[in-house]
């Protein structure tokens, strides 16, 4: 498959694309990634250098890449952290023209805002512009739980609770939602799980929560989830995505470093060890 992933670009550790594009490759995919920023190194670390590029510019490539006349190949389009209402613009903009040469493409949101630890972490113009104008465009959103009670006006703990609001993001117009970073009160201690709800059903995954909060594991969960629903369906992209996930998370976690290990984990992308029961819940 071949895949338009916009999003940051970092030259030290993972990020957006520098965390997305790898994994996508090591499964046998086409990556064309535009970069919506050429940072040093993320912005967890307080300091970085590099510029933020000025949204006409990021329509620039893409306009280049539909000069080619390539755009119709394109399966899915990818978007993460959106710095700027305007970048929403040309990323919906991009959206529009590639499901203007291929009907059948996807667009995958993952919608950035913040989580249950930090809250929202965004400018204040991005959860409206994300509500009212990007979530409806998507075919598929990966929104964590604090992500989904945000964008739904809900906020949801309890399963129950997460699949209701689950039911009002798909009536804003997707028509798969992964919800990502779940911790129902309920839970058993030391786990977390994902959840991938569509007008079928709704499945679960728990894994063990390992002992990190690795920056960019949100974008490789988005890039891998987007290619296998692609490939399969809800509960094999579930079950896949969060075998691979888990894999590279405890590999990183063993090492003690803190950006992922995505070359040290590669082969778990493809063939994850260990793998993780799916329960359907609805
Ligand atoms: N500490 C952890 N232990 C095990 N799995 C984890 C852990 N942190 C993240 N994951 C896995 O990675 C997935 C993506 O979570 P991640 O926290 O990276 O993104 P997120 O949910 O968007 O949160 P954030 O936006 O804060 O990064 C989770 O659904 C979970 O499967
Ligand atoms: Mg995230």
């Amino acid at each position: 498959m071949k895949f338009l992933s916009i999003q940051s670009s970092v030259a030290y550790g993972h990020v957006g694309n520098s965390a997305a594009v790898f994994p996508l490759q090591r499964l046998g995919h086409e990556v064309w990634p535009v970069a919506t920023v050429v940072f040093s190194n993320h912005t967890g670390y307080g300091a970085w250098r590099g510029p933020l590029l000025p949204p006409g510019d990021v329509a620039d490539v893409i306009t280049g890449i539909e000069e080619r006349g390539v755009l119709g190949q394109i399966d899915g389009v990818l978007s993460g952290y959106q710095g700027s209402a305007e970048i929403a613009d040309v990323i919906l903009d991009a959206v529009a023209r590639v499901r203007a040469a291929n009907p059948r493409a996807s667009y995958t949101c993952d919608p950035v805002m913040g989580n249950a630890d930090s809250g929202c972490f965004v400018h204040p113009d991005i959860p409206p512009v994300l509500r009212a104008r990007v979530v409806p465009e998507a075919d598929v959103i990966t929104p964590n739980q604090f992500e989904l009670g945000f964008l739904t006006g809900t906020e949801p703990q309890t399963l129950e609770e997460i699949l209701a609001s689950a039911d009002l993001a798909l009536e804003m117009g997707p028509r798969t939602v992964l919800v990502t970073s779940v911790q129902r009160p309920d839970r058993p201690d030391g786990t977390i799980e994902m959840l991938a709800v569509n007008a079928d059903g709704a499945w679960i995954v728990q894994t063990p929560r390992l002992p990190l909060k690795a920056n960019g594991s949100g974008d490789v969960t988005s890039a891998l989830f987007t290619a296998h629903l692609l490939a399969t369906d809800a509960p094999t992209a579930l079950a896949r995505t969060a075998a691979s996930v888990f894999a590279l998370l405890d590999v990183t976690a063993r090492s003690g470093e803190r950006e992922l290990r995505l070359v040290e984990a590669q082969d778990a992308f493809v063939d994850p060890p260990t793998s993780f029961e799916v329960n359907r819940v609805r």
